[in-house]
């Protein structure tokens, strides 16, 4: 039997009067390779910060029978382990300044020393495809227990062989990487539709029955009160009035019989569709200059090194622009040359930029969600309010701390903040 490396029991976590996580028992032996899923603010890192003793349960406990690393999603800062540094170097994360060489750091130091069980909590968002590559061939050939929450699928197929699904406040363990588990949700689906539909149809059979059987009942009352003011004039017609007396008892019975029997039936929720995210644009000034931002003989450097060099760039009117390149090749430099409106550059007066930084949603002020936005915009509250709850902010989201955001949450705050 495989040793139990990390054992909960009996956790109950609540955040502002909401369930975040309940777990009757859930264990992770030696050899596991768990990838964790769920939308955003389901509560994966919270069960993973659970597991690494960053968030003591107050209901419940965890053991933990192993040393780990611990990489956490929203905090790019080193922890005190050891770090090797020929790896250090090989991952060119000396130095390091970008949300990418800082992640390589991090990885870095997570095999800088064989620890039998890692908790990663979305590695790759800053890693470029040279990072991710160096980290999937680290975690194909590790053998202790992998905890991997990651929404890059391609990583979970690769590197994982159980999936731990969370969705409101549970976890579901499936067998299998990541597309295994599609295909099995994909299933799931499909038959909660099948069982969706034959109870409804069932349901409107057996309505419909009762219906019918009311109406009856209802045709024998009003025979039934006709035949008796007949009597009053023939009175030998008394045995038909009480026959079908007998009768409409019985067939109110029978009604009453079907509509029992729908009560009993077992409710079958439809399938949940997911909401897609709206992007609440106010309506802006319209631009008329072909290319609002043009950039002529645009040099960049930093740290002495040449990131850029002349460049002629324009960005025309509803372009849509991907910009790639390696971890520390100069990006997110452009894009701030760009927001402080650098020398070389033109931008159009009419022009307003929303900027979402790199490792902004690392380091938040600390005020509430309603607080941020309210503070930074001309809006009146009831559009706010509109905006949040377009990028699935609820009622009780909105008295919640910054700091207290999941990763996902707070790239959904900072997206919202530029409608
Ligand atoms: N200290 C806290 N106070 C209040 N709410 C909190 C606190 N910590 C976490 N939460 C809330 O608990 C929920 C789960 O957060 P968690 O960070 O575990 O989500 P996640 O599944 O990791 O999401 P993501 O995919 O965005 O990283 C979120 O709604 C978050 O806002
Ligand atoms: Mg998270």
């Amino acid at each position: 039997m495989e040793n139990i490396f990390f054992e909960l029991k009996n956790i109950h976590i609540q955040f502002l009067d909401k369930d975040i996580l309940s777990i009757p028992h859930l264990t992770v032996h030696q050899f596991d390779r768990i990838g964790i899923v769920g939308k955003n603010g389901a509560g994966k890192s919270t069960l993973v910060k659970l597991i690494a003793g960053e968030l003591h349960p107050r209901q419940g406990n965890v053991t933990v029978h192993t040393d780990f690393y611990y990489f956490e999603q929203t905090n790019l800062a080193l922890s005190d382990q050891d770090i090797d540094v020929a790896l250090q170097h090989k991952l060119h994360a000396v130095d390091p300044h970008s949300g990418g060489e800082l992640t390589r750091q991090k990885l870095a130091q997570a095999f800088s020393h064989y620890y039998e069980a890692l908790l990663l909590d979305e590695p790759t968002t800053h890693l470029d495809k040279e990072g991710i590559r160096f980290l999937q061939d680290q975690l194909r050939y590790y053998y202790g227990a992998l905890l991997l929450i990651s929404h890059d699928r391609l990583l979970l197929d690769e590197v994982v062989t159980t999936i731990w699904e969370v969705d409101d406040g549970k976890i579901t363990v499936y067998s299998g990487n990541y597309s295994d588990y599609e295909a099995q949700k994909e299933l799931e689906k499909q038959q909660q539709q099948e069982a969706y539909e034959k109870y409804n149809k069932e349901k409107a059979h057996l309505e419909k029955a009762a219906a019918d059987k009311m109406k009856k009942a209802e045709k024998i009352t009003q025979a039934n009160n006709m035949s008796k003011k007949e009597t009053r004039a023939k009175a030998n017609r008394m045995f038909e009035t009480k026959s079908k007396g007998t009768s409409q008892k019985a067939v109110h019975r029978a009604a009453k019989a079907i509509e029992k029997r729908i009560e009993q039936l077992e409710p079958v929720e439809q399938v949940k569709k997911a909401v897609p995210i709206q992007f609440h644009q106010a309506k802006t000034l319209e631009l008329y200059n072909r290319f609002p931002i043009m950039m002529q003989n645009l040099t960049l450097t930093q740290h002495e090194k040449t990131l850029l060099k002349q460049a002629r760039l324009h960005i025309g009117l509803h372009d849509k622009i991907a910009l790639t390149g390696p971890n520390g090749s100069g990006k997110s430099t452009l894009l701030q040359a760009i927001l402080l409106g650098h020398e070389s550059i033109e931008i159009s007066p009419k022009v307003k930029i929303g900027f979402f930084t790199q490792l902004a949603y690392e380091k938040l002020p600390d005020e509430t969600v309603w607080h941020f936005l309210k503070s930074r915009s001309d809006y009146s509250d009831p559009f706010i309010r509109s905006v949040l709850h377009h990028m699935q902010f609820e009622h009780t989201g909105l008295q919640k701390q910054l700091s207290a955001l999941s990763g996902g949450e707070r790239i959904r705050l900072l997206l919202a903040s530029f409608s």
